[in-house]
């Protein structure tokens, strides 16, 4: 768990480990990708792996034995004060276990750097991090755990979380970090919070896609932005670059989701506009003399929940369908029915009102070739539940009067 593991790649046999996160309590995961960088560490020649893993520290090992070099904390990291390079291990704040009761702790779930990789350039010396700037609240006082079930989401664990803020107070950055040094050289802020991953070239640029769309090109030296073109729908995988004969490519996976837009940080995605659908997933490719047009996208879309006078919302049965909904259907529908761009937004959908075509599609599956799964243990009156939730989600969004 939370751990670098080598193995010899000849025989498989275990050579050393590194724990980040040892008794790991916060989704602290160390699943992070690893770069391989030949270092001059205080005048010795090093052959070392970097590694940025949520918990927000940067780490510098030595791969030839595993031994801890360096580790700084490239975000706000509340849940321990530094590792110490003797042990290796973490110098834990008391109560961030929240022992004693909910507590505030950054990173968040989400981690300060996700699985977005960073990339180096032995150029520059430089590593260009996506990191993510968010705490949360940890909380298990309320858990009993003879009688515990999983809730809200269910991932398993006897911990609730919530994010600290869901307004302006997130946000993320590219960072250019120097890993002999220990600290930032640049950085540039980011409203989204998480950004796709970086490829840094030969040609001395940093590429990177953002959650709003947006691709861009840096100086890596500066991080003054040179170049950026919007593609139309969100972005989190990262650039590639490859050559075919002399000719060089920049190749990109263009489309928004995973554990964020599925909701982890509350309903932050949504304000993108990604519509299930309506914009397209596609492999965007560049070289320097391109001259293809690129296809626009249809724009970012408002929300419009459909407006049914005819359907009655009875409270209870939403209350139902709404302890349902976090189990079964959040995760690609959205949190609280506002999805962001995963899977169709349920408000507007007229299938919701009728009772036949949502038990074909829920609970028979009959979209399940197209990314709807058949939940084959729902009751007639789950299903019924989860209908007056989502429409109890429509009339909060669009009362009577509403939209489309
Ligand atoms: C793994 C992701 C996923 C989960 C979980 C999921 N859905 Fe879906 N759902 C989709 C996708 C994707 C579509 C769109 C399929 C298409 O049209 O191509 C969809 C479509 C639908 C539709 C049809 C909407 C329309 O107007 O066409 C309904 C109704 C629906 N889902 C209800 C639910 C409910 C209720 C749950 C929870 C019990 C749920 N879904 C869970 C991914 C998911």
């Amino acid at each position: 768990m939370s751990s670098i593991v080598a193995l010899d790649p000849e025989t498989g046999d275990y050579l050393w480990h590194y724990q980040t996160n040892p008794g790991e309590s916060w989704d602290y995961t160390s699943s992070m990708d690893i770069v391989l960088a030949d270092l001059t560490l205080e005048g010795r020649a090093v052959k070392a792996i970097l590694h940025a893993p949520k918990n927000g520290f940067f780490y510098v090992i030595d791969r030839t034995n595993g031994r801890l070099l360096a580790a700084e904390p490239f975000a706000e990291t509340t849940w321990a004060e530094r590792i110490d390079l003797e042990t290796g291990r973490p110098v834990e704040v008391p109560g961030a276990r929240y022992e004693n009761g909910p507590a505030r702790v950054a990173p968040s779930i989400a981690g300060a750097h996700s699985v977005q990789p960073m990339s180096y350039s032995p150029q520059t010396g430089l590593v260009y991090l996506p990191t993510i700037h968010a705490a949360g609240i940890f909380d298990d006082s309320e858990i009993d755990l003879a009688n515990w079930t999983p809730g809200e989401v269910r991932i398993g664990v006897a911990t609730s979380w919530t994010p600290e803020d869901d307004g302006a107070g997130f946000h993320a950055s590219l960072q250019a970090w120097d890993p002999v040094a220990g600290r930032a050289v640049w950085e540039v802020p980011q409203s989204g919070l998480v950004n796709g991953g970086t490829l840094t070239t030969a040609g001395e640029l940093v590429f990177q896609g953002r959650e709003d769309g947006i691709f861009l090109a840096y100086d890596a030296w500066s991080g003054r932005e040179l170049w950026q073109m919007d593609l139309g729908l969100g972005i989190t995988a990262p650039p590639i670059s490859y050559a075919v004969g002399e000719r060089q490519y920049i190749a990109l996976l263009v489309g928004y989701g995973g554990g964020i837009a599925s909701g982890i940080m509350g309903a932050r995605a949504p304000r993108f506009g990604w519509e299930h659908g309506r914009q397209t997933r596609r492999l965007v490719v560049f070289a320097l003399d391109g001259q293809a047009d690129l296809p626009t996208q249809p724009p970012p879309v408002p929300a419009a929940p459909l407006a049914a006078g005819g359907f009655v919302v009875e409270a209870q049965l939403a209350a139902m369908g709404g302890d349902l909904w976090g189990g079964y259907c959040s995760g690609c529908h959205g949190p609280e029915a506002i999805p962001s761009g995963m899977a169709p937004d349920l408000r507007a959908s007229a299938m919701v009102l009728s009772e036949e075509g949502f038990e074909v599609v829920v609970r028979r599956g009959l979209m399940s070739t197209r990314g709807m799964p058949g939940f084959g243990s729902l009751t007639n009156d789950e299903l019924l539940a989860l209908r007056h939730y989502v429409r109890s989600r429509a009339e909060v969004a669009a009362p009577s009067s509403g939209a489309r």
